[in-house]
């Protein structure tokens, strides 16, 4: 045994308990009371709860944006994640035009490696389907990438013919579909109408896709997933119709999954009045109160199946791009540190049970992703990600207090109640009262599983 975490309340998204956690060769080898530490480093846990590393499945680490890149690389992004007790991230990998899907993943491993602080993995984002792609996602899933990302907007958006061709193929080779749902031709009739109206703030970002133009396009996407019996995981759902499409397919036993973002939980439409609203600026927008007590409601009910930040945040002189014009605006806000602290904190505040934050962050996002149980659980054989933490610990989010490469956090200001005191990955500490103390490499890559699912359960 390398290491004896002593005393804790270790928390699974099915039960906590007070146990010791025992840690050798970075996996937990044993949990219960009273373990023997036969010699290994013992931490004491007394008052702590002991909880799995987090899971953000959806970051866009160095993305390329027009003519920058997203502001966190693979090591800011995930020192940053580390210091919010996220020990896994899945990133997007954009297919180029013409480009092979494996050809693209091998291209990002070779940028993640080296940096990473914790584990990583890959979905690929399918924007030039050929017949040879749809072979290739087989070869894609082999090597452990399986999750598959369309996008219904955006100059790389797909047609509905692609998406479902897509959906076809994942369903037949265990895959899962992720989409982002936005009726592309509206939005881009309602910028330019703006814009020609002189409406160039971040207010007319919202105004150009309002709740009627995500939602459309995720009953559409619910469809077209129903029409093959295939699963959907929807991206970064922000708004009530949409969130009532997902309850009603997961009702009639679809396998459909929401994912929403902590920054759709805790602000609306209005940040897009503040003399900053531009930082806030990310695809889809966030929408009014009504949207944001549906996601509570799905986070309340179980049918919202993971948080996840979508985190892709720019630097203030690159969100300045857009001061005059808010289609210049680069999308994407930050998150990634944010997470996990956020969920546990309205969980310590009563809003949801810590299992329940532990199930949205770990369990769920591993579940359906295929690094379950090596992900998302502290039990024997698991993978040793875990967090200490203390829930009497008062903490303001500042940028200052942040640990990405980013020069202002749209979360500055907000206090929770508790906070992460250390993080392990795989057995090593990378963070320990508000200091990285990991080393860029040590995460690798996870070949993850496919998962054939039929029903609404994950
Ligand atoms: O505005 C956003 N969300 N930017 C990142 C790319 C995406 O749409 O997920
Ligand atoms: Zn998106
Ligand atoms: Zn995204």
């Amino acid at each position: 045994m390398d290491l004896l975490i002593k005393n804790g309340t270790v928390v699974n998204s099915n039960g906590r308990y007070k146990a010791d956690v025992a840690v050798k060769s970075g996996k937990v080898v044993a949990v219960g009371i009273g373990l023997d530490p036969q010699g290994a480093e013992i931490v004491d846990a007394t008052d702590l709860l002991v909880l799995p590393g987090g899971l953000d499945v959806h970051t866009h680490l160095e993305l390329p944006v027009g003519d920058t890149l997203s502001a966190d690389d693979y090591m800011t992004g995930t020192r940053a994640a580390a210091c919010g007790g996220v020990t896994m991230v899945i990133d997007f990998v954009m297919q180029g035009n013409g480009q092979g899907l494996l050809e693209a993943v091998k291209g990002r491993d070779k940028l993640a490696a080296p940096k990473a602080c914790v584990d990583y993995g890959f979905h690929v984002a399918i924007t030039d389907l050929t017949d040879d792609i749809l072979d290739e996602m087989e070869s894609a899933v082999n090597m452990g990438v399986t999750s598959f990302k369309v996008f219904m907007t955006y100059a790389f958006g797909i047609t509905d013919g692609v998406f479902y061709k897509v959906l076809r193929r994942s369903k037949d080779i265990g895959a899962l579909v992720m989409v982002h749902a936005e009726n592309h031709d509206v939005l881009e009739i309602r910028k330019a109408e703006f814009i020609a109206q002189g409406k160039t703030s971040a207010w007319y970002h919202y105004l150009s896709r309002p709740e009627f133009v995500e939602s459309e396009a995720d009953i559409r996407a619910i469809e077209l997933a129903k029409s093959v019996g295939a699963p959907l995981y929807i991206v970064h759902l922000g708004c009530e119709d949409g969130m009532k499409a997902v309850e009603k397919a997961r009702t009639e036993g679809y396998p459909i999954f929401a994912e929403t973002c902590p920054h759709y939980l805790n602000f609306t439409c209005e940040v897009y009045k503040r003399p900053d609203g531009r930082n806030f600026v990310c695809s889809p927008p966030m929408k009014g109160q009504a949207s944001q007590d549906a996601l509570w409601l799905g986070i309340e009910n179980g049918n919202i199946a993971t948080v996840a930040t979508d985190h892709c945040p720019f630097q203030t002189t690159e969100k300045d791009w857009g001061k005059d014009d808010f289609t210049k605006i680069p999308n994407g806000c930050m998150g990634i540190e944010n997470l996990y602290p956020y969920l546990l904190s309205e969980a310590n505040k009563g809003r949801i049970s810590f299992e329940r934050a532990v199930e949205l962050c770990c369990a769920n996002p591993a579940k359906l992703f295929g690094c379950a149980p090596q992900k998302g659980y502290i039990a024997p054989g698991s993978d040793a990600d875990i967090v200490l933490y203390d829930p009497s610990k008062d903490f303001t989010i500042s940028q200052k207090n942040m640990h990405s490469t980013i020069d202002y956090t749209i979360w500055e200001g907000v206090q929770l109640k508790g906070y992460p005191v250390r993080t392990y990955s795989k057995g090593a500490l990378v963070y320990k009262d508000g200091e990285f103390v990991g080393k860029p490499g040590h995460g690798e890559f996870v070949k993850r599983n496919p998962v054939k699912r039929s029903g609404p359960a994950l």
